[in-house]
């Protein structure tokens, strides 16, 4: 969460940074700030609100300056304000910073600081680190600010990415990395820092991934890296593999609805080189080089969070029914906190689009502690989980914007059923028709999703019948049980009408009691195995008055005769099929989200990326 921004250079800073915070509104946007230094006056501009407000207030004001960080925020210590947005000044007003993650101890560092006469403007953890550092900087003898930073970071705990700049140093950044992601853009006689590399990408293909306890001290001609004990590094430059056009929005109203419309290309793209059904073959080397150990895992463990645990989920049906391997998925959080058994011999799977959610990056820390083989299945490429991973596939969705995840999940399903596909064959437990089978289905797939995609007005209609709903129910059997829990999350995020997610056949068991006339209902009935069962889950529903949408097969004439509304899909495979099943739903959330007039590119209190656990 937060998205941060800085230049050194000969350009003007402000139009660097605020585009910048533009494109890392994504990752959070309740309040933003810029701090600007020139001529050694160090300027802190800041605003509750999106970067647009800022944007408004800025006209008029001083913007001269070739130094300056900013920052875009997801409020964690303090409500959203004008007082608890970033740039936070020291109590000097010397030093100006800005901050992406937690400082878990700052209460006692704050208790500190009062005791020694501190006063804070601000609710945040970020005034606290700072001041701290402030403190320590006019104490010790060397005068140096980068030392003062280094003992600083040494006494706190949490997570963080920060920029430091003072006013007595017209051209250096200090940036610190631990927890949360910095990227460092290397241009002719200039740096770009930001929390990832869509801010720099129009500037510069060369980057550098700053590491955990790893400090860069970045001039316009300079970039020295150190460790927190002060020991030089050499950065590792990464060349870009990335467009501008892919992070803008193309002509299309919202990222969201952008990137839904991509994925027949995504899937094709996450396919493509790896799959040949014509040579009735899989290709991904992160897989045929550890396909022993992933063949033999005692146990397969999947780590993720949302929309990624719901990929996970799906995978669970899918690996035990193909690779007859135990899977268990766990939503990261509980993972990192619980005291969960990892026998040599398990693989822990990790899904994340970002490569950076805190609960994800830390789970997996301490399962590879414990001696855990990590495949990583990761959307942004260099990010921390893909570094941390021993192996892994990345989904090759592309930069996906809109906070709520729409064709990485879609991605993440595809690498799934390929890596499930992979071990089955070389594990032998899968006969080679069926697997010839899968290889043709799983070929075909943009196509069909691209044939659901034409259809997408029937959905917005569907939306605006629907819209004032207060509760929806998402029902679904089997391998389509992920995708009733998918569509319900990306209901709620983005309508904010409550919806939940159940097994079709759970739902007698409790939900039932919620159905009647003003109920929503969404089943995803394709036909499968459960398709008969499903059908009765529908009477059940149409016999309480419950408004019954449905997700089918083309070619089912049973399901319309009970549902208000139907939306067809073509016919696939039920293992699958939620690639397909869950484009409609991701749909029908968009265009409920537009209806109500709902921002669905930064619903409100989301973060794209959570970097704080
Ligand atoms: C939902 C959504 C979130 C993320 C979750 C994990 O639309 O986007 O639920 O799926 O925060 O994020 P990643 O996949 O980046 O680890």
């Amino acid at each position: 969460m937060c998205g941060i921004v800085g230049y050194t250079g000969p350009r003007q800073a402000y139009p660097v940074i605020l585009k910048g915070l533009k494109r890392l509104e994504y990752r959070g946007y309740d309040s933003s700030g810029v701090a600007l230094l020139h001529n050694g006056q160090l300027n802190v501009y800041k605003k509750k609100g999106k970067v647009a407000d800022l944007e408004e207030m800025m006209i008029g004001k001083s913007l001269e300056a070739t130094i300056g960080i900013g920052h875009t925020r997801w409020a964690t210590h303090g409500e959203p304000s004008d007082r608890n947005a970033h740039p936070h000044s020291s109590k000097s007003g010397r030093l100006a910073m800005i901050h992406n993650g937690i400082i878990e101890n700052y209460a006692l560092i704050k208790q500190e600081l009062l005791n020694k006469g501190y006063s804070f403007t601000s609710d945040t953890d970020t005034e606290v680190l700072l001041n701290f550092i402030e403190d320590i900087h006019q104490h010790i003898e060397s005068g140096s600010l980068e030392e003062a930073l280094r003992i600083a970071l040494k006494r706190v705990s949490g997570a963080y990415c920060i920029l430091l700049i003072d006013q007595n140093d017209p051209e250096t950044i200090i940036a610190a990395r631990k927890g949360s992601p910095l990227v460092i853009g290397i241009g002719k006689g200039e740096h770009f820092l930001a929390s990832d590399a869509s801010p720099i990408i129009e500037y510069t293909k060369e980057v550098v991934y700053v590491n955990d306890y790893e400090l860069a001290i970045v001039k316009p001609d300079e970039l020295i890296l150190k460790n927190l004990g002060n020991e030089k590094i050499t950065p590792f430059i990464t060349k870009l593999d990335m467009e501008l056009a892919a992070i803008e929005k193309g002509g299309y109203e919202h990222f969201m609805i952008k990137e839904i419309f991509e994925q027949p290309s995504t899937i094709y793209d996450c396919l493509r080189g790896r799959l040949d059904a014509a040579a009735g073959m899989i290709r991904m080397a992160g897989v045929d080089n550890h396909i022993e150990q992933l063949t033999n895992a005692n146990r397969i463990m999947i780590v993720a969070c949302g929309t990624s645990w719901h990929a996970g989920l799906v995978a669970e049906y899918i690996i035990e029914e193909l690779c007859r391997i135990p899977v268990e998925v766990e939503y990261a959080s509980e993972f990192r906190y619980r005291n969960p058994i990892v026998n040599k011999g398990d693989v822990i799977i990790a899904i994340s689009q970002s490569g950076e959610t805190a609960d994800t990056l830390v789970a997996l820390e301490k399962a590879k502690e414990n001696g855990a083989f990590i495949f990583g299945i990761v959307n942004a490429v260099g990010s921390s989980i893909a570094r941390l991973s021993n192996a892994g596939a990345y989904t090759h969705a592309g930069p996906e914007i809109g906070v709520a995840s729409t064709k990485a999940f879609t991605g993440q399903l595809a690498v799934l059923m390929m890596v499930a596909l992979t071990i089955a064959h070389h594990k032998k437990t899968i006969t080679q028709e069926r697997y010839q089978a899968l290889l043709n289905e799983l070929q075909d797939i943009p196509e069909k999703v691209a044939a659901i995609l034409k259809n997408a007005e029937a959905l917005r209609k569907m939306a605006d019948k629907y819209k004032d709903a207060s509760d929806f129910l998402f029902l679904g059997r089997g391998y389509n049980f992920p995708i009733a829990l998918e569509g319900a999350l990306k209901l709620k995020e983005i309508s904010y009408i409550h919806a939940e997610g159940y097994p079709a056949a759970e739902m007698k068991h409790g939900p039932i009691a919620l159905v009647d006339e003003n109920l929503p209902v969404v089943f995803i009935a394709t036909n499968d195995l459960y398709h008969e069962k499903i059908i009765s889950n529908m009477q059940e529903i149409k016999a309480r008055k419950g408004k019954i949408i449905s997700i089918i097969t083309e070619g089912d004439t049973t399901s319309p005769k009970l549902s208000h509304d139907y939306f067809t899909i073509p016919p696939v495979d039920e293992l699958i099929a939620p690639i397909l099943t869950v484009i409609p739903l991701q749909l029908l959330s968009y265009y409920v989200g537009i209806a109500k007039g709902i921002d669905v590119d930064k619903p409100r209190n989301l973060a794209k990326s959570v970097t704080v656990e």
